[in-house]
């Protein structure tokens, strides 16, 4: 073992991934796996859940849960650590489901994504704390916000306003639980080409994003991984409330 694969070990620890089943959170349960950890990932479709965790192997469980359902949350973390402490909550399950005017979006379409990139990822960070709580464990919670959630752009009002709410979140989080060894933190990713952003990308918006990320490319699901493994493993044990942008450089204008 190098002393770079000792540093982002994840060897012993169980990672529970929301939204697991493709993208960003696939990536991640990958790279987690590769790092010697467990994941259990987590979405709405349990036939393509499954299909994800049987191609991640051995080292990987799928458990269905709509995190915009409160109740099944609370199912989901109860299952998880039925299965033996959970060291690790990425909250990555997310939807951008239109790219509209601020003053086209209906109430039905702003709930949507609240109740999944908000009240989501509050819910699980606060379901699983009173796990860690009660037997005293910590944990290292990674919320994936967005560059939006620093920086707005067009079209995106509502998936913005929820990703910086999340960034809040991290940091209140991270204040209230830093006694209690739980490390809350975020990463704000910028472009990323998967499901959710091909087909925008691929529109005639697509020039106009790229020519406002500094480093002239989209990223790829890959491109995240690394921050991921980093804030999972001991090498950050001292960093809580952090938000780490993997953008390109976009947040910088
Ligand atoms: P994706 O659409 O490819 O994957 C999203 C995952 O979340 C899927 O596994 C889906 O099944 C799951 N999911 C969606 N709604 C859910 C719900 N209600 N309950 C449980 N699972 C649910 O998207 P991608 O690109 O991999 O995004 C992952 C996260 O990264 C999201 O939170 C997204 O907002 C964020 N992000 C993505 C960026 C990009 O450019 N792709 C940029 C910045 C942030």
């Amino acid at each position: 073992m190098t002393a770079e694969d000792k540093i982002f070990s994840l060897e012993g620890k169980t990672v529970l991934i929301t939204g697991g089943s493709r993208g960003i959170g696939y990536a991640i349960a990958e790279g987690i796996i590769d790092a010697g950890g467990r994941v259990i990932i987590s979405a709405r479709n349990s036939k393509i859940l499954e299909n994800a965790a049987q191609k991640l192997g051995p080292n990987a469980l799928a458990i269905t849960c709509d995190v915009g359902d409160p109740k099944a949350i609370n199912t989901l973390i109860e299952t998880a650590w039925g299965l033996g402490p959970v060291d690790v909550l990425v909250n990555n399950a997310g939807i951008s489901p239109f790219y509209n005017r601020a003053e086209h979006v209906t109430v039905e379409e702003f709930n949507s994504i609240t109740d999944v990139n908000l009240r989501g990822a509050y819910f699980c960070s606060v379901e699983l704390a009173r796990y860690l709580f009660d037997s005293k464990r910590s944990a290292s919670i990674i919320n994936i916000a967005s560059v939006l959630g620093l920086q707005p752009d067009l079209r995106q009002s509502v998936y913005a306003m929820s990703k910086a709410g999340l960034i809040q979140i991290t940091k209140a989080l991270a204040l209230e639980w830093a006694d209690r060894d739980v490390r809350v933190n975020c990463l704000a990713p910028g472009w990323i080409t998967s499901d959710m952003t091909d087909s925008l990308l691929e529109s005639r918006h697509g020039e106009r994003l790229l020519s406002n990320i500094p480093m002239g490319r989209y990223g790829s699901v890959g491109d995240v991984v690394g921050a991921a493994l980093y804030l999972a493993s001991e090498s950050s044990t001292y960093v809580t409330g952090a938000v780490i942008t993997v953008d390109g450089g976009r947040a910088l204008r």
